[in-house]
Parts: C-alpha cells; structure tokens; sequence
C-alpha cells in the first residue's frame, strides 16, 4: 500500500479490510471523566472525527457520552465519526469477548469502529487464543475493525506465518525521537497502517533545534511541526490535550507542508526515546 496522507480532519485512509480510518483523532489517556467528556466535546466541535480510548483508560464512558451527545446536537450521523477501544488485559478467548462486551457496555455503544489488542504481553498461544476472539467479535459486528498496540516485528510475523488476517493497524509509539523502522517496515510489507500514540513524544522534545527551526521558517508551532511529520509519513496520529487552546492547534496542520530537506532532518533525531512503556520486544 502506498502511503496515504490526507487533507483535512476528516479525511479518512483505507485500511487492509476494507473500511477506512480518519487520519487524526484525539488520543484521551489520563484524563479523568470531566476532562474526557470536556476534551471530546471541544475535539468534535472543532471537527475532529476520531476518538481512542481503552478499557485501561478508565474512560470509555464519557468519551462515548461525548461523541453521542455530539451526534445528537449536531445532527452528526454515527457513521461519520470513529470510535477506538482496547482491550487492557491478554487472558484468553472467553475472557476477550466479555471484555469486549463489557467495554461496549460501559461505551453505551453498539460497535467500536476499532477495537486492539493494547499489547502483545502473554506469550504466543495467548495471543493467539485473543486475537482469534477478536476476528470472531468482528464477524458478530461488535467491532468494525480490529488491530493491535504494542506489537514488535516477531508478534506481526506469527500472525503472518499464522495465516489469520492480519490487523489493519499496529498503534506504537511514534515520533521523529522514536522511529521503530524495523516494526514500520514489516507493517508497511503487510500492509498494515501505522498509528502513532505520543505522537508529540509527550511534549518532551518541543526544545529540540531542529523542531524549533522548522516551527519558525512555517510560523508554526513546535506540536504542529511533530504532527505534520506524522501525517507526511501516512501515520495515523491521536494527539492528546485536555486545553480546548492546544486541542484547536493540534489539528491546524492541513495548511503547510514539511519539505523533503525539514522531513529528512526529522527523520535523523531517532534516540529510541521511550515516553511511556516499551513492550515491543515482549516474549
Ligand atoms: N497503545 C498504547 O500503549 C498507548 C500508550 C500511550 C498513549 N496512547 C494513546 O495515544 C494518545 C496520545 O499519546 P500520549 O497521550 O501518550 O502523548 P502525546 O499526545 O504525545 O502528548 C500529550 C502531552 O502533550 C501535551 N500537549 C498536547 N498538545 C500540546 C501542545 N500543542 N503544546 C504543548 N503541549 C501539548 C499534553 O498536555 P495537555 O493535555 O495539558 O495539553 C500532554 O502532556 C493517548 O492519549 C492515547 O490515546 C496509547
């Protein structure tokens, strides 16, 4: 698949089964309920499209809250927006499809546009016991597509050697500190889209030289130069922001382009920077 970049906030790429995923949508992690409900609501209002949660998060119920009760006062077809879920724990086939279940409930939702498997962590019968599960809860229609969080090049490959369908995404951290070639080629050889969490790396390099250069040449911002990189790259990004300011500016990236000299000078900043957790090479 070549890469796919798109125009707008609601500009959507197509995934391995068919359906499509918008681009760029808000990522919710470590929000309480309020703010979730409060970022959402501003999210969608600005014109994003796409939510992720987890069951981890804590806070499928006022995400979904907020996107039905956006649907309702904007007259907003379900349809046209994109809800992403993900299972916390590996512990099997059963114990998946209640989970599930249970998420869904707890969403007040009939479906999750995406529903992933948050990592890898179980070892390779168990992984293979959840994702059958999850092929099951995609052919019963309570998921519309599904993927999987956290999975380094050995995990996408069982699942080749396997022969099961493979998952449309595979969300891992990514940014210009953190490039993860190795796991974005085996993706990009299957055909499986990357999708960035931290993609701003957590805020942890906005004083970086070259990010603050290239911020400066676009009249841009250091976050919006980071999600622009993303974006030129086919990446689908979920920054995260509880200010309605930075939820605004996060999205206002549509309007300039990285050159192929600012792209490259990106592309060599790669430190393995590790934000969050760093499971990719789990057994
Ligand atoms: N699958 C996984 O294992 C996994 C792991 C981590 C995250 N995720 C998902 O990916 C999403 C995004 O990743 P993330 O939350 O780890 O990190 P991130 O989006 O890279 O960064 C979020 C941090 O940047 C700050 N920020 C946002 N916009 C800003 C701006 N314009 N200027 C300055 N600071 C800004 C936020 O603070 P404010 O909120 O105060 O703006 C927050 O501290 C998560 O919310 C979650 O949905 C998935």
């Amino acid at each position: 698949m070549s890469i796919q970049t798109v125009t707008s906030l609601d500009g959507r790429v197509k995934m391995l089964d068919g359906n499509t995923i918008p681009q760029f949508g808000l990522g919710v992690y470590e929000m309480d309920d309020e703010q979730t409900y409060q970022a959402c609501k501003w999210a969608f209002e600005a014109g994003y499209k796409h939510v992720d949660t987890a069951e981890w998060y804590e806070n499928e119920g006022p995400s979904a809250r907020a996107m039905l009760d956006y649907m309702e006062e904007s007259d907003t077809p379900r349809s046209s927006l994109f809800f992403t879920s993900k299972l916390k724990t590996n512990r099997g086939y059963d114990e998946t499809l209640r989970d599930l279940r249970n998420s869904l409930k707890v969403a007040g939702l009939e479906y999750f546009d995406l529903y992933l498997m948050h990592s890898a962590i179980g070892g390779p019968e168990m992984r293979k016991n959840v994702w059958r599960a999850c092929v099951d809860a995609q052919k019963e229609g309570l998921v519309k597509s599904i993927g999987v969080s956290n999975f380094g090049v050995k995990h996408i490959q069982e699942f080749v050697d396997q022969g099961v369908p493979l998952p449309t995404v595979n969300q891992v951290d990514l940014h210009p500190f953190m490039r993860h070639p190795d796991i974005v080629e085996i993706c990009q050889k299957h055909n499986i889209l990357l999708e960035a969490w931290g993609p701003l790396a957590r805020a942890m390099r906005f004083d970086h030289a070259s990010v603050q250069k290239i911020a400066k040449a676009h009249g841009k911002d250091q976050a919006q130069i980071m999600l622009r990189w993303g974006l030129q790259h086919g990446t689908i990004i979920i920054p995260k922001s509880v200010s309605q300011k930075r939820i605004i500016s996060n999205s206002q990236i549509f309007d300039f382009e990285l050159s192929k000299d600012e792209m490259d000078e990106l592309n060599g900043l790669d430190e393995y920077l590790v934000t969050d957790w760093d499971v990719v090479d789990c057994e």
